[in-house]
């Protein structure tokens, strides 16, 4: 075994008893680079996000290799930012974080490879982090009093899924989608809808000025199961997009945006509502980029109130991608003894969505 393994094994231990534990986390998957400082899991001392959303814009989308190029470009100056933030230097960081997965490959080979050479220099154990249990934690930094367990409604631009969240590090699939996530399906529509990247904010916009009027050709699938299928609406969107352009009709973009977004929010609001009344269970909690949906968060809350369920929703900027989330769910791996990564660790396009302290790396 490596000299570093062998001290970074020895302080991951001790940090499981430590009484205060500062972590530096670090997050690239896609197109925002993202240093922050978190303390004990909960409290951010510092949230540095430089966010490459500006540059992809002219091509439509997130171009692989040129967000891995400004990744590194921006990846040093953002943890020296954070430090400067949490003014702390790094002989006051008990651990690093990093997100391993899931994720552009490129783009998180860049974080996972700095933050190695952090480890190594000085000398710390190095977490590596899911990058969608880290949308979870987002909820943790955003409400002190959260605690498990909870149901989590995970709607990212890479996952859309019911999960039952037993314990910190006990996480559990309730069901799934089978094919796209509601963040692809959101981008792909505001595409053809000419909105400009990232598509989903621009559909929330555009959707305040329309009506819910416009039926769209498709069969909506998993009536009696938790799963979910996106890619029939998406398809009948486009169709109906395509066909009016080709008839020369005028395309009704607010009217197409607001009928959109009242699906799929509404397949999504009453999937886990259904859960929720079927298990009794009474905490939810909201998680990924598309959780920024105003929609979704307005019918999560009439329902919640209704049923006297506890809504918890994070706070806009834990819910797109930042490296706070991932600090806080670093916190508690490494309190439940899991996630010590060593130097040949790697970034990987997808991971496991579900979790268990039996879990290896
Ligand atoms: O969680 P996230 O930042 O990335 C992944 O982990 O995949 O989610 C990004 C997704 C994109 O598809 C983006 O269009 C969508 O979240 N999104 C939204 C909103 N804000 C971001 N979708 C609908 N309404 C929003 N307000
Ligand atoms: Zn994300």
């Amino acid at each position: 075994m490596s000299r570093y393994l062998d001290i970074a094994k020895e302080k991951f231990e001790k940090l499981k008893d430590k009484k205060d534990v500062i972590i530096l986390s670090i997050e690239s998957s896609c197109d925002e680079t993202a240093v922050a400082v978190v303390k004990n899991g909960r409290d951010v001392l510092a949230n540095v996000v430089a966010t490459q959303i500006e540059i992809h814009k002219r091509f439509g989308g997130v171009v692989p290799e040129v967000a891995s190029r400004n990744h590194i470009l921006a990846i040093s100056s953002c943890s020296q930012e954070a430090l400067k933030e949490a003014n702390l230097e790094t002989k006051d960081i008990d651990a690093i974080a990093v997100t391993y997965g899931a994720g552009l490959i490129g783009a998180l080979l860049v974080g996972v490879n700095f933050a190695k050479t952090l480890a190594y220099m000085l000398e710390l154990p190095l977490i590596a982090v899911s990058h969608v249990h880290g949308h979870i934690s987002a909820n943790y930094i955003s409400h002190k009093d959260l605690t498990p367990p909870f149901v989590c409604l995970m709607v990212s631009g890479g996952h859309t899924a019911i999960l039952k969240v037993e314990d910190y590090c006990q996480i559990d699939l309730v069901g799934s989608t089978v094919d796209d996530s509601v963040g692809e399906c959101f981008d792909k529509v505001a595409r053809v809808l000419g909105l400009s990247y990232p598509g989903g904010p621009n559909i929330d916009k555009l959707a305040k000025n329309g009506k819910n009027v416009i039926k769209f050709n498709y069969h909506e699938p998993f009536r009696d199961s938790y799963n979910f299928s996106f890619s029939g609406l998406k398809t009948a969107v486009v169709n109906f997009v395509h066909n009016a352009e080709q008839k020369g009709e005028i395309i009704e973009k607010e009217n197409i945006a607001c009928s959109f977004q009242e699906i799929v929010t509404q397949e999504l609001a009453e999937k886990v509502m259904r859960y929720l009344k079927e298990t009794g269970e009474k905490k939810l909690v909201l998680a990924g980029g598309v959780g920024a949906n105003s929609r979704l968060r307005e019918k999560l809350t009439t329902f919640c109130e209704k049923n006297d369920v506890k809504l918890y929703l994070p706070i806009l900027k834990y819910c797109t991608d930042n490296a706070a989330m991932i600090g806080s769910m670093a916190f508690y791996y490494l309190k439940n003894g899991i996630g010590l990564a060593d130097l040949s660790l790697t970034g990987k396009p997808n991971v496991d969505i579900t979790l268990n302290t039996k879990k290896s790396w």
